[in-house]
């Protein structure tokens, strides 16, 4: 029999059954939209959007499957079909006993930190996710992030740059006079670029998690993209299938928060898990109060079912081959022409380094404002700035303003949305917004509230006409 012979184009695994129309919108139009949002992308309408990778959270595109499993959802309010279809799911791929539905990931964690933290404890993670920082801090506890030393430097590639820091979390644990009551990892670390973590590091902080008799979780949003990474890059998985490693991820867990809007591939939902069974009996108390009875958690039963048949079909092989090459061949593609990126490219979003980008503007005009305003005249493309707006802080003494670490801005691709020519334009366009850089200006925040001030601030240009327009 004839041997095919090798295409090295990667194409998009599957076809398109039903389409949604995306609008193109002129460049006195788009001046119009940004200035009546305050210069804040968060606040455009979303049929304003061309492009969207404000997040990938949510916003991805079921499958036939899972339309056909919404339309036999179960809706009985106590121990519908669709629950047992969705935990024997969960089951199946996390070995975890006790699957709690929640609404999304940020009410699993708010039942996790709300039951077993006290205030005074400290979680670490190798980064935590500002809703998880957000809920932990809630409680009175804090947030710990340990990142490993490798992530530091944005531009260095390098397989795993997700790790946690091994011998921090071990001086952690070991110092008497800090109560954890928990450790966690992020896959992939989202605050870190969307880097992976590989099993090895995954291993490692859960024999020590166990040796110190501390419960060792999996923040598992997208836990599929980084099977697929150890895959790709861990020696001797090369031949293993995405869900063993999967598997062999969470058998390193006592217990998992996630949220489904990511590799549970729904557009809602999401999940408590864990072996406890006193814990999780405390948990659904909590659940009942908020979310609703233990075998719905906020979510219809048809959610539950397309999270059930969402969690495997980010586990396919040829999805997540797809998955892994668009967002790299973004990141790439524009890497090339000189962008300056978080390298290597995650799994689910391109983050472009705004202060090394535009050096000429200072942290606290807010470079990152500058660019995701610049994509969005340009071409009509939505991103997030993940910088000094997101995450810096005021002085409580000095009442000055402190900026963040880093002033990124992200481009997250939601799944098995966009085509390679959509792709395509936003290589362009990226491309031509690095071209006019110098001509980039900062901006100044008119209106913020007291926290999460990234959603609602505005803000105003510091030289009015700056770059395109
Ligand atoms: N953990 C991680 C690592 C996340 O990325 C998110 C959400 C959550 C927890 C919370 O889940 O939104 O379902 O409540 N990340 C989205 C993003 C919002 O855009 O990165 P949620």
């Amino acid at each position: 029999m004839r041997s095919p012979r090798k295409i090295s184009t990667v194409i998009e695994p599957f076809r398109i059954k039903s389409v949604e129309p995306i609008r193109m919108t002129s460049p006195a139009e788009r001046e119009e939209m940004i200035r009546a949002a305050g210069f804040n992308v968060f606040l455009l309408d979303a049929r304003a959007v061309l492009l969207d990778f404000l997040t990938d959270s949510g916003t991805g595109a079921m499958s036939a499957a899972q339309w056909a499993g919404i339309m036999r959802g179960d809706e009985s309010y106590a121990g519908s079909d669709s629950y047992y279809r969705f935990r024997d799911a969960v089951r199946d791929i996390t070995g975890l006993e006790h699957v709690i539905p929640t609404h999304q990931g940020r009410a699993a964690e708010r039942i996790l930190f709300t039951t077993i933290c006290q205030p005074g404890d400290v979680v670490p993670n190798n980064a935590h996710f500002d809703t998880t920082r957000a809920n932990i801090e809630f409680v009175g506890a804090t947030a710990l992030d340990l990142s490993c030393a490798e992530a530091a430097d944005l531009s260095a590639p390098g397989p795993f740059k997700g790790n946690i820091d091994l011998e921090a979390l071990e001086g952690v644990l070991a110092d008497e006079t800090i109560n954890v009551p928990l450790a966690m990892i992020t896959v992939t670390n989202n605050s870190g670029g969307g880097q992976p973590v590989s099993m090895a590091n995954i291993r490692s902080a859960s024999e020590i998690c166990r040796r110190h008799g501390i419960p060792f979780y999996l923040d598992a949003c997208r836990f599929a993209e980084n099977a697929y990474f150890i895959q790709l890059r861990e020696a001797g998985y090369e031949d293993t299938t995405l869900i063993d490693i999967a598997r062999e991820m969470f058998s390193y867990a006592d217990g998992a928060t996630m949220s489904a809007k990511k590799d549970g591939m729904a557009n809602i939902g999401g999940f408590l898990a864990s072996n406890d069974e006193a814990l999780a009996a405390r948990e659904r108390d909590l659940l009942i109060l908020t979310e609703g009875f233990p075998t719905y958690g906020g979510l219809a039963g048809r959610d539950l079912e397309a999270i059930a048949i969402g969690l495997y079909e980010a586990l396919e092989q040829d999805y997540q081959k797809y998955r892994i090459s668009s967002t790299a061949y973004l990141g790439n593609h524009i890497a090339e022409a000189g962008v300056p990126i978080v390298q290597p490219p995650g799994g689910h979003a391109i983050y472009i380094d705004a202060a090394a980008m535009c050096p000429h503007i200072p942290p606290l005009e807010f470079p990152g404002v500058s660019l995701t305003v610049e994509l969005y005249r340009e071409a009509g493309i939505r991103a997030v700035e993940i910088g000094s707006v997101m995450f810096g802080a005021t002085d409580p003494e000095t009442g000055e303003r402190v900026p963040a670490r880093n002033e990124l801005v992200r481009l997250a691709i939601p799944r098995r949305v966009y085509t390679q020519s959509h792709i395509d334009y936003a290589v362009e366009a990226i491309i031509n917004v690095y071209e006019m850089r110098e001509s980039m200006s900062g901006y100044e925040i008119t209106y913020e509230p007291p926290f999460l001030r990234h959603f609602t601030a505005q803000f105003a240009p510091l030289a009015d006409g700056s770059g395109g327009g």
